[in-house]
């Protein structure tokens, strides 16, 4: 499929770094001390935010760490004569690439899959003019490459989060700017033109033997399968940009004036007024992890939880001044009406489920209860069998007359990190997580969602598309890379026993079975039917989880504390409410 009609010549890449403003606006929270003991109680959730310092994450100690064997330096970057990157010194990260393997903290025992992982991981890395600027999707030569030789943007995210863990900020840096770069690129699809905030959903480098020259050339959606634009790269750029600066206490690359700008263009295609009477994000179906025709059209929950979170990192990294300032008051309107909105109609559990079975139709004016107008024989057989006592979930869905049941996991795991759920509902997904392990995690941890369609609604909802038969791929299939962010969402609420659990059940095959994209069956017991092998999301999934259960405080990354400011609503239910 690839044919690329856009490319960047870097040439015109200009070391952005060198524009950097000075760190007295630092933005991100501040962080007090920490008492570690809080980490042996259980199970009260963790205040993970605040567990990692500057200070604890210093580079004297993390190169002291018993965490990092010796420096081996033979993978690090090779010798450039180009200022693309500066490294700040504050952060020293500059010299921390190569470094090998981490070594296990005492009382952890490192599975003999990690060094494995660790190796593929770097294998998978690609360079743009002698600097490591991402990893491809797949290492995978016995199949047909499509898009994997590429680097994916959301992809990206785990293997930037393990780097980072292990104390190699630089290639995510690389990464950062030169995506960055790619979205000032004009964009166009046919004599279409997309925002100028759009972010690639991938790209690659190219090199021309002639020339003897690399560029990058970078796919909007414009060549992927489905022609459309991946709305969650900007929000994961943004969720990255602030991991980057939380674990590296480095705040000069986002207080660059075109990092600045990168984030501001990337919500104002998500802020602008229109003729929206939701505050949730109108997508097309296949324009996030589930890049296929899945009925996830509509307010997926995927894109909200995401927007949600890039919506709460934006606000502790923009500059509180001029432009920024207004986007920070666009910002803040709009998260409270978001949550509001996802907590009191996207959340479903037993008591809910109930009030909707028995909803009344048909109603007008303000005092509706049945605000969408669900008709009670929409709900699915399946849900009154899934629904634990116990339990609830964020539903897949939720539009005028129409309800998806269906259960996600990145966006319930985002939910949960973004603080999107408020620590009762946390709690309510762990629990049904842990009521229906067989059918999410069964023999490999984790469904992308429960269930898979079939038979006729399968022909209609997903256009008879032959990848996402039943239990197969995006409709149904068990995928590795889901580990990382169960695993934190099990930390987060106090319930890393549960991602014990479930990295025991993917230590079983992962390295067996060479890392596959994705597994198939009901309980994910058969290697995907079209799934390829050493795919990286997989393997540095299974690092970022590995490393978060052995030192919990690196998920203060991709974790958010509650806003108390952002209330529970008192829904009518009140099965919840606080
Ligand atoms: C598939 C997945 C998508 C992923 C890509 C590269 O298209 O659906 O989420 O980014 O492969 O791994």
């Amino acid at each position: 499929m690839s044919s690329f009609n856009l490319s960047v010549d870097a040439n015109h890449q200009n070391g952005n770094a060198k524009n950097a403003s000075d760190s007295s606006s630092f933005t991100v929270e501040d962080i007090d001390d920490f008492d570690f003991s809080k980490l042996l109680e259980k199970p009260r959730p963790l205040n993970i935010d605040r567990l990692r310092s500057l200070d604890e994450r210093s580079l004297t100690e993390l190169a002291g760490s018993p965490q990092l064997r010796n420096a081996d330096f033979s993978n690090a970057p090779r010798v450039h004569d180009h200022s693309d990157y500066v490294i700040s010194p504050s952060v020293g990260g500059g010299r921390r690439s190569g470094f090998n393997t981490p070594r296990s903290l005492p009382g952890f025992e490192s599975h003999p899959m990690v060094g494995e992982a660790w190796d593929a991981l770097r294998r998978s890395m690609v360079y743009f003019r002698g600097q490591p600027v991402g990893t491809i999707a797949a290492v995978d030569n016995s199949e047909e490459k499509l898009n994997y030789d590429q680097v994916f943007v959301r992809d990206f995210v785990p293997s930037a989060l393990a780097f980072l863990m292990n104390g190699e900020p630089d290639i995510v840096k690389n990464f950062i700017l030169k995506t960055l770069r790619l979205q000032s690129w004009e964009k166009k699809i046919d004599r279409f033109q997309l925002g100028e905030g759009v972010m690639p959903a991938s790209f690659k480098v190219f090199h021309d033997p002639v020339r003897n020259h690399e560029t990058l050339i970078a796919d909007f959606g414009e060549s992927a399968i489905g022609r459309v634009a991946p709305v969650d790269s900007g929000f994961w750029w943004i969720i990255l940009l602030r991991a980057y600066t939380k674990s590296t206490g480095d705040s000069s690359l986002a207080d660059m004036p075109e990092c600045q700008k990168g984030i501001r263009l990337i919500l104002s295609l998500c802020l602008s007024e229109g003729f929206d009477t939701f505050p949730t994000l109108l997508c097309a179906d296949g324009c996030c992890m589930i890049d296929r025709r899945m009925g996830v059209y509509g307010y997926p929950i995927e894109i909200q939880a995401l927007f949600f979170m890039a919506l709460r990192c934006a606000l502790l990294l923009l500059k509180h001044d001029g432009e920024g300032k207004e986007m920070v008051e666009q910002i803040v309107k709009r998260l409270h009406a978001l949550s509001y909105h996802m907590r009191s109609y996207f959340w479903l559990d037993s008591k809910q489920l109930n009030d909707i079975y028995r909803y009344k139709t048909e109603e007008y004016s303000h005092t509706a209860v049945n605000k969408f107008n669900v008709i009670p024989d929409s709900l699915p057989e399946w849900v009154f069998d899934f629904m634990p006592p116990h339990g609830g979930f964020f539903i897949g869905n939720v539009s005028p007359a129409r309800m998806d049941f269906r259960w996600f996991a990145l966006g319930n795991c985002i939910a949960i990190l973004s603080s999107l759920a408020t620590p009762e509902q946390s709690t309510a997904i762990m629990d049904l997580i842990e009521s229906r392990w067989e059918e999410l995690v069964g023999e490999m941890p984790l469904k992308v969602c429960y269930p898979a369609i079939e038979s006729h609604e399968w022909r209609i909802v997903t256009g008879c598309d032959p990848k996402n038969t039943r239990w197969s791929y995006h409709n149904g299939g068990s995928w590795p890379v889901l580990l990382w962010l169960l695993t934190a969402a099990c930390i987060k609420t106090g319930r890393p026993q549960i991602a014990r659990r479930a990295i025991e059940v993917a230590e079983a095959r992962l390295h067996k079975d060479h890392w596959p994209e994705y597994y198939d069956g009901k309980v994910g017991r058969y290697v995907g039917k079209q799934s390829r092998k050493n795919q990286t999301w997989s393997i540095a999934g299974y690092l970022v989880a590995k490393m978060m259960l052995e030192d919990p405080s690196h998920v203060g990354m991709v974790s958010l504390e509650e806003d108390k400011q952002m209330k529970p609503v008192m829904r009518r239910s009140n099965s919840w409410t606080c």
